[in-house]
Formats: structure tokens, sequence, C-alpha cells
């Protein structure tokens, strides 16, 4: 006798306009696995797990649910058939405390009125069953992001759900949260849940998962049981080839020219007083990397803000950003090439086209969109050519490109404008580890070129990869600064949490 997988998906395929996005796909998921689902961008991931939580109708192929198959026309379907997926971008009311919001819509009943003991009950039961602590009665919007995900995640367990699908879940924690968020996998996993985690970090898939599937251009390209296999045989099936020997920090000829960005004494307060920033003061050169490190909230945003002109001051603020010994021009200072973390939100215009967005910003150099289609789209093809961006045509929307592509799409434009500084956040998350390496050289070579660029990251792997110097910032203040090659985890992360000696 066989046993039936907890879910299968059965040769899908699914096509938008020309491209095959997955094409003829056979995917099983066991009870009480965690199985890691990794691919290049565009690979197909996302399309596969929207096919199995019913957003997307398959071409061909369907799905199984312990040995039958069901049709899934909707969320609702497969919810009733016991999937759940936990979405990156929260649906969870900020206002609503989380035992509504775990509930809500599916709320318990006593004498015809929500019962919100029962509510309350049922969160705390489901956390302490898997390990998902949440405070029932705390208003959501006031959590942190770790907690906001177990939300999500008691969400679809409430409705009983037996497949649990995450697609890139640790790209919004921080490494402790994500440390969390695994220990919650494997409690589920050991209870009888089957989990799907989609993630670009190989660290993550063989530390985490039991088995591994890679997709490549919409097909199987290898599965592995993860014990078995290696970061190396993963990217092999990924990418087709091994990484380069990993980029070995290569220190850049730093200048002793004046600092190109200079912060002087810069403290800033909120709308309600509160500082945020307080005598932050550093310089970069031209031709070097400092990057910045520090646990979310510690005053990346304001200061990045602030940098790059986005941020206009406020009463109270006082301090100095000079570019080039001027002061930066509120607004958005074009001297400036800034590559945001929320690239959907700051970075892009998703509704407009690939070729639009390589150009935004730029358009009055070329006098205007209509007037400049040729040089539009010859600038386009270049940009997609040199940053080896996937896309169907430059002519669709940014929002049909997945989502290491609309990154790579961002630093393209960025970078290829050649400012005299450059602000990158988090320019790997959600990447590939080939598009990773890429980036990684692009920043290197910018830095090559003169160019001065701070560098925000979580990840402090790809700090001390790339950047000369990390600056630790804690409660709004520089509070320690490292040569790369001192910068240990153990430094930093004492210094992030304002444990420094
Ligand atoms: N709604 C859509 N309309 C048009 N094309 C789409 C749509 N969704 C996905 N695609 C295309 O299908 C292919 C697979 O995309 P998908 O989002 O599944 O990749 P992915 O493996 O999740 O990538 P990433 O790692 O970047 O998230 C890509 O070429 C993408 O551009
Ligand atoms: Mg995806």
């Amino acid at each position: 006798m066989t046993v039936s997988a907890a879910a299968e998906l059965v040769g899908v395929t699914k096509r938008f306009g020309s491209v095959l996005a997955n094409d003829g796909i056979d995917l099983a998921v066991a009870r009480g696995e965690v199985h890691a689902v990794v691919g290049e961008n565009g690979a197909g991931k996302s399309t596969l797990m929207s096919v199995l939580y019913g957003l997307h109708r398959p071409d061909a192929g369907h799905v199984l649910r312990e040995g039958r198959r069901v049709r899934l026309r909707s969320p609702a379907d497969a919810i009733a058939h016991g999937l759940g997926m936990v979405h990156q971008r929260f649906r969870l009311f900020p206002e609503l405390t989380v035992a509504e919001n775990v509930v809500l819509g599916a709320e318990p009943v006593a004498r015809g009125a929500v019962d919100r003991a029962a509510a309350r009950r049922a969160v705390a039961d489901l956390g302490e069953r898997y390990g998902l602590r949440a405070d029932p009665s705390a208003r959501v919007g006031r959590l942190p992001v770790g907690v906001r995900q177990r939300v999500e995640i008691l969400r679809a367990l409430y409705r009983r759900a037996e497949v649990l699908i995450l697609d890139e879940p640790t790209a919004v924690l921080t490494p402790g949260e994500a440390d969390r968020l695994f220990e919650v996998l494997r409690t589920l996993a050991a209870g009888g849940v089957s989990v799907l985690l989609v993630t670009h970090k190989l660290g993550e898939v063989l530390a985490a998962s039991d088995r591994v599937t890679v997709l490549r251009q919409g097909r199987v390209t290898g599965r592995f049981t993860t014990a078995e296999t290696t970061a190396d045989e993963l990217v092999q099936a990924m990418i087709g080839r091994s990484l380069t020997a990993t980029a070995t920090h290569r220190p850049g000829a730093v200048s002793d020219a004046d600092h190109v960005l200079e912060v002087r004494d810069l403290s800033v307060r909120d709308r309600d007083g509160v500082a945020r920033l307080s005598e932050v003061s550093f310089g970069v050169r031209p031709g070097e990397i400092v990057g910045l490190a520090g646990v979310a909230g510690s005053g990346q945003r304001e200061l990045v803000d602030t940098v790059t002109g986005l941020r206009t001051s406020g009463a109270g603020d006082t301090g100095q950003v000079l570019l080039g010994g001027t002061p930066v021009r509120p607004g958005r200072d074009r001297r400036v090439a800034y590559v945001p973390e929320d690239r959907h939100g700051r970075a892009t215009a998703p509704e407009m086209s690939l070729a639009e967005n390589l150009l935004m910003g730029d358009q009055h150099e070329v006098g205007g969109w209509r007037l400049a289609r040729g040089v539009v789209r010859a600038r386009a093809r270049d940009l997609v050519e040199r940053f080896s961006i996937s896309a169907a045509s430059a002519d669709v929307p940014v929002s049909a490109l997945s989502g290491g592509n609309a990154q790579k799409a961002v630093l393209a434009r960025e970078l290829s404008r050649h400012t005299p500084v450059i602000v990158v956040e988090e320019p790997t998350q959600g990447v590939d580890v080939g598009a990773r390496e890429r980036i990684h050289a692009l920043l290197t070579e910018a830095r090559d070129r003169g160019q001065a660029v701070l560098l925000q990251s979580s990840e402090l792997s790809e700090l001390r990869d790339l950047a000369d110097r990390i600056l630790v910032m804690y409660e709004g203040r520089v509070v320690a600064e490292y040569p790369a090659a001192d910068a240990t985890d153990a430094l930093l992360g004492q210094a992030m949490t304002g444990s420094a000696a």
C-alpha cells in the first residue's frame, strides 16, 4: 500500500501569455514534513503555490489532497480542503486584537453572538500547542513583524490548515525572528502539519527542511533529501552551474578624498517629538562602501530618508547632510541613487511598463515619455541585458515581474545613473543566489568606479562581504563602528542590542 501525500500537484502547467511559468510540474508534500521549494527568480515558485492555494487555475494538471482530486477555484475552496497560506503582505487588521484577527470570518458563536472568550481560548490553545506565542488581547498594529506573522499562521491553523504554504516568509524577519519561525515550523511538522517553504536562503533550506524541490524555468530540475544534499548541489540544480568561489571580501581602494557624503551631528524627531536620530555623524568617501547594521527601528529608516532628501526636516531637527559639500536638497535629491527596501511602494510604478520604470526619474532628459519611445526602448534593452532581468518583454507591467526581477530592475535603473552617492537597502532581499552574486558584483563595480555607497542590510554576512566599514545603530545613535574584517556576528549582535562593552 502506498501512503498518499498530504498534498500533491500533478502535471501542473500554467501560462501567462507567452510565458510558461509552470511546465508539467509534479510535487508531493508528505504529512508532517517541511518541504522547501527553491529556484531562481522567475522559476515559477509563487505561481505553483498560487495554484495550490486556488489563486490561479492551472491550464493543465490538478491537485490531490490525501490522494483525492480536489477542485480549487478560489482560496475559499483551498481553505475548505485544509490548505493555508501565509502571505508576505500580511492581511491583518491593525485595529483588531490578535484573537479577533485569527477568528475573523469564522467566529465562534454562543447564543447568537461572537464568543470572544472562546476566540481568545482558541488562540491560546493553538499557541500553546505549536509554540506560537502571541497575546490574544494585544492589538495587532502594535506588534512586531515576527509576531504578526505568527498571527497569520494562527489564522490558517484556526481554519484547520493541514498544509501550510509560506512564500519567502523570512524576507521580512530579523535573523532572530527567522530562527523562532523555524522552531514553529518544526513543531507544526512534528504535529502532523505539512509545510511548503519557498525561500532563496539556502542556509534556511539546509537547516529547516526535510526535502527540497528545485524549479528552473518552470520545471522540476531536482528533488533532494535535505540531509543528503549540499548547498552546492542545490545551486547546480537551480542555475545549472556552481557559484564562482564566493566573492571573498575584496577591499576597495578608498581614496583619502573628502567625504562625498557627510552626515554631521544629525538629530531628528518624529511628529510626536520623539527622538529618532541623536547626534549621528559619519562620512563616506568616493570608492567606499559603508554598511549600516541595526535591528529594525533603530533609526536606519530616518537616516536613509534624510540622506536621500525624502524626509523634510521637522521642528527640532538639527545637524546637516552634505553631498559634495552642499546640503542635500529636500524632495528627492537626484545626486543620490536610492534602492529602497519597499520596491513596490517606493521604487516602482507597478502598473507602468518595465521600460518606463527603468527610465523613471530621467524621463525629462530624453524629452518626456512620448517623444522618446525609441530611446526608452533602447535603454530598456540595454539594462535588461546588462542586469539579466528576465521578463517576457520590456512592455510588460512591473507588477508581472517576479519579485527578484523587480528588484534587479530597480538596481539597474539606480546604479546606471552614475550618481556620486548610492544608498541601498536590503539589495538582495528576495533575489536568487545567482542574482545575489551579480548584484554584489554590481555594487562592488560601482564602488570601484568611485561611487560612495551607503548599504543597509539585515544580513550580517552581506555587510561583511561588501562593506569596508560597518556602523551599528541602536536607538537612533551610531553606537559602534568596525572594519568589516573585524565585525563578527557576536560583536555586531552585542552592539545591535545595546549591550556592547
Ligand atoms: N500575473 C502574472 N502575469 C504575467 N506573468 C506572470 C504573472 N505571475 C507570474 N508571471 C511570470 O511567470 C514567471 C514565474 O513567476 P513566479 O512569480 O512564479 O516566479 P518565482 O519563482 O516566484 O520568482 P521570485 O523568486 O522572483 O519570487 C515569471 O516569468 C513571471 O514574470
Ligand atoms: Mg515568488
